[in-house]
């Protein structure tokens, strides 16, 4: 898939770029009757252009309201995937197809078939950062803002899958005391936080507090005074007397937090290497040029099996149903 993505986006994402892209980017919205949604993790740019900007819950559910013709995603593959479920007769376009996840990779469908036959009578709760093959083998979907929400729902005496995430299948085990079946899956970026260098932050700044997402692991995740998804964190550090917060997830976010706190102090957790790795490297492939030339082309586009798509669908539905 994604040698054809690169081959694609040479073909079509080439040429005169217009001097005013946020003009001609505009044009193209009203052309293609089209809504722009924004991960909190994508560049200021795209963010600044967006006509939502939302955590993974939130987007999802812009999606499935949404009364535009197109749907133009900046953000990663499996959320562009979750809207075209949503919007079968919808475009959903996404910028540069090779935005995918690192953690929606460690959960190939063959693999994680064989580990579902393996716990028959187990519910599978699927965080949605999964594939749409992973979500039509799930019974129920669920984000970081409500994955403990939805785990406490379930009856007690029901075994439970947790998949693919096991930082936050972890986290969700110590708020709700239910003892999950975790698969081993985790994420690039909130696995490269350095413990010794946060401890450090917090001895330079003894008035700042960390706060952290639930895809940390517990070493990070035992130093924030406050655990959410984007959006909870977001809200969290606008509400919050606090002026100085160790900022433990995808340093995109901070643009927000720096927007609706101008006055405070948001200072990105380190990585363990001297690298900018706590950047979610498949997030920042969209750029506002690749945006532009995805809207123009109209594509690359997001397609998938009928099959798939309806077996994904359910499981959707009854989080969106949930989380209403
Ligand atoms: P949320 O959007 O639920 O905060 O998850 C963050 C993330 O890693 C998305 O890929
Ligand atoms: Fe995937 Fe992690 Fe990037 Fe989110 S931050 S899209 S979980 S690789």
């Amino acid at each position: 898939m994604f040698t054809t993505a690169l081959a694609q986006r040479d073909k079509t994402q080439s040429g005169e770029v217009p001097l005013d892209l946020f003009a001609a980017i505009e044009s193209l919205k009203k052309e293609l009757n089209a809504v722009i949604l924004a991960h909190y993790y994508q560049e200021p740019d795209i963010q600044d252009i967006a006509d939502f900007i939302g955590d993974s819950l939130q987007l999802a559910k812009v999606a499935a309201r949404t009364n535009a013709d197109a749907i133009v995603f900046a953000g990663v593959h499996f959320m562009a995937e979750t809207a075209k479920i949503l919007n079968p007769h919808k475009i959903v376009l996404l910028p540069d197809l090779n935005a995918g996840c690192s953690l929606a990779d460690t959960c190939p469908p063959k693999e994680f078939a064989a580990f579902k036959a393996a716990h028959p009578n187990h519910v599978v709760v699927s965080y949605i950062n999964c594939s749409a093959e992973i979500k039509a083998m799930s019974d129920i979907i669920c984000t970081s803002s409500n994955a403990v929400k939805i785990v406490q729902q379930i009856p007690e005496d029901q075994p439970i899958i947790f998949a693919p995430d096991r930082n936050l299948g972890r986290y969700v085990m110590e708020k709700t005391g239910r003892d999950l079946i975790l698969w081993q899956g985790s994420c690039i970026v909130h696995e490269t936080f350095s413990e010794k260098k946060i401890v450090q932050l917090k001895i330079a700044h003894p008035e700042a507090e960390a706060i952290a997402h639930p895809e940390c692991e517990t070493s990070i995740l035992r130093h924030a005074s406050f655990i959410g998804s984007t959006a909870a964190l977001l809200k969290y550090c606008q509400e919050s007397p606090i002026k100085e917060f160790i900022v433990a997830t995808e340093p995109g976010i901070i643009h927000q937090m720096q927007k609706v706190a101008p006055y405070k102090r948001f200072i990105p957790a380190p990585p363990l290497n001297n690298c900018a790795c706590n950047e979610c490297p498949f997030m920042r492939l969209n750029t506002l040029e690749k945006l532009y030339w995805a809207m123009k082309n109209r594509t690359p586009e997001i397609t998938m099996s009928e099959d798939i798509r309806l077996s994904a669908l359910q499981p959707i539905q009854r989080m969106l149903e949930i989380s209403a």
